[in-house]
């Protein structure tokens, strides 16, 4: 397993992460335990300011707090400067409760309720990223109620997709997100927006994918919007104050992904604004997720029980899987792992890692090479920081585990491990369910 952030072996033999020795961890607070490395998810941050930093764009960085929201994580967020981009009530709500400025807020989303847009307008975000022309009068609609005059970004869908290092130009934008291009929509939206006297258009906002590798898909993406752009100046005397290109920075989850280095990409990026924006600049958001707080996750389990198939195969199953992180199961995502307790010994032993979910598919890893595995092992699979927690599960009715921050030796509870009363506390029985005293059988 490739060591990221502070992950390192200690003289004990031991994986040690943030200063930790992750089997004291693990007795301290249990297992599956979702481990988060703040020195390297700050010291990401720091890295794309520098990078933005060393350009002549005027760049802003914000957090795509679904890849990893807590309280703990938007007072870390704040604190290193960023922005935040939310996609629901409940990722605003985590946000105010930790006292993140709204006014460094701002929120996305394809299908904002009336209660949503409503929170949003009380707390004062910075801008609505306004995805459809149906939420466009709705937003309009209760901005006015309301007496207020909300900014506003567009979502543009530019007809590109993108992972690793293929995009396609889709042409047709077959999304459920944002205004497309080549129909004519993000037009009437923008002319629509200019007549109104309850919302402000701020500018535009596009996402084109996911576990990006380079700079060159964006190429495509920043061109359309910039056809827009220039066009919206020429007939609409419109010019953006900020142009948002979305996340989608890709990292190392396994030796077979090879991003380049956030510095390049941002170089390449921009030379294509240059190139795009020879007069006058608008603002330039960046919103990673994953890139900030992938590789600074590590989760540990126990070893259980395993079963060897002769000639076939030797399965190992921990106390997690597919509830703490369904990644592999639904996008057939890679990861390593290694034994937390035993980080020196040699690995010579092929097994695929099985969850402990009654389903075949709930495997974390299919082949992988460890020290010859015993039950009671700890197995530590890196790289979860991003979308493992926050698409988490109770399937088979798992607590989900708790969160540790660690840093510098110490290891601080950010979310506490649920229990089986956290379980059943929603739950209501109705009246003619409940228990009978009397047995009729
Ligand atoms: N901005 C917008 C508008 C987005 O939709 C996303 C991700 C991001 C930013 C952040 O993208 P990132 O930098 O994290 O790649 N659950 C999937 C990922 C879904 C991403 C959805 N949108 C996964 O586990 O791979």
């Amino acid at each position: 397993m490739y060591l990221h952030g502070t992950a390192k072996k200690n003289v004990q033999g031991h994986l040690e992460i943030g200063g930790c020795d992750t089997t004291q961890l693990a007795k301290q607070f249990g297992t599956p335990l979702y481990i988060m490395d703040e020195a390297n998810i700050r010291k990401q941050m720091r890295k794309l300011k520098k990078a933005c930093d060393q350009t002549t764009i005027p760049y802003r960085t914000a957090y795509a707090s679904k890849a990893f929201n807590t309280l703990a994580m938007c007072r870390i967020v704040e604190e290193e400067g960023y922005f935040l981009d939310v996609v629901s009530g409940g990722e605003l709500y985590t946000a105010v409760q930790a006292g993140f400025p709204a006014d460094r807020i701002y929120f996305h989303g394809n299908n904002k309720s009336l209660e949503e847009l409503k929170e949003a307008i009380n707390y004062g975000v910075r801008y609505v990223v306004v995805d459809n022309m149906i939420e466009l009068t709705m937003l309009e609609e209760v901005a006015s109620e309301m007496g207020k005059m909300v900014p506003v970004l567009f979502r543009i869908t530019p007809g590109v997709e993108a992972h690793t290092h293929n995009f396609v130009q889709t042409g047709q934008e077959d999304s459920k997100f944002g205004f497309d291009l080549s129909s004519g929509q993000a037009d009437v939206a923008v002319q629509y927006i200019l007549g109104s006297s309850s919302l402000i258009l701020k500018g535009f906002h596009s996402h084109i994918g996911s576990q990006i590798f380079d700079a060159e898909a964006f190429a495509v993406a920043i061109n359309r919007l910039v056809e827009l752009i220039h066009r919206c100046e020429r007939e609409y005397s419109f010019f953006p104050d900020v142009l948002n290109i979305g996340g989608g920075f890709g990292i190392r989850y396994t030796e077979q992904d090879t991003p380049q280095p956030i510095e390049i990409i941002i170089k390449g990026i921009s030379s294509i604004i240059e190139k795009a924006f020879s007069q006058r600049c608008p603002e330039i958001w960046l919103e990673p997720g994953r890139w900030i707080v992938g590789e600074s996750g590590t989760t540990l389990y126990t070893v259980g029980t395993m079963k060897e198939i002769p000639g076939i195969r030797k399965y190992i199953a921990v106390d997690g899987g597919i509830a703490d992180n369904p990644r592999p199961a639904i996008y057939d995502a890679k990861y390593e792992a290694m034994l937390a307790n035993r980080a020196n010994e040699e690995a010579t032993d092929l097994v695929s890692v099985a969850g402990k979910c009654c389903e075949s598919g709930d495997m974390l890893i299919w082949d992988v090479t460890l020290p010859l595995v015993q039950k009671g092992d700890l197995l530590a699979i890196s790289c979860t920081g991003a979308y493992n927690y926050s698409m988490a599960s109770n399937y088979n009715r798992l607590p989900k585990p708790a969160v540790v921050l660690v840093q510098n030796g110490r290891a601080e509870v950010i979310v506490e491990r649920e229990t089986y009363e956290d379980i059943v506390k929603k739950d209501k029985i109705p009246s003619r369910l409940l228990k009978q005293t009397v047995n009729h059988l």
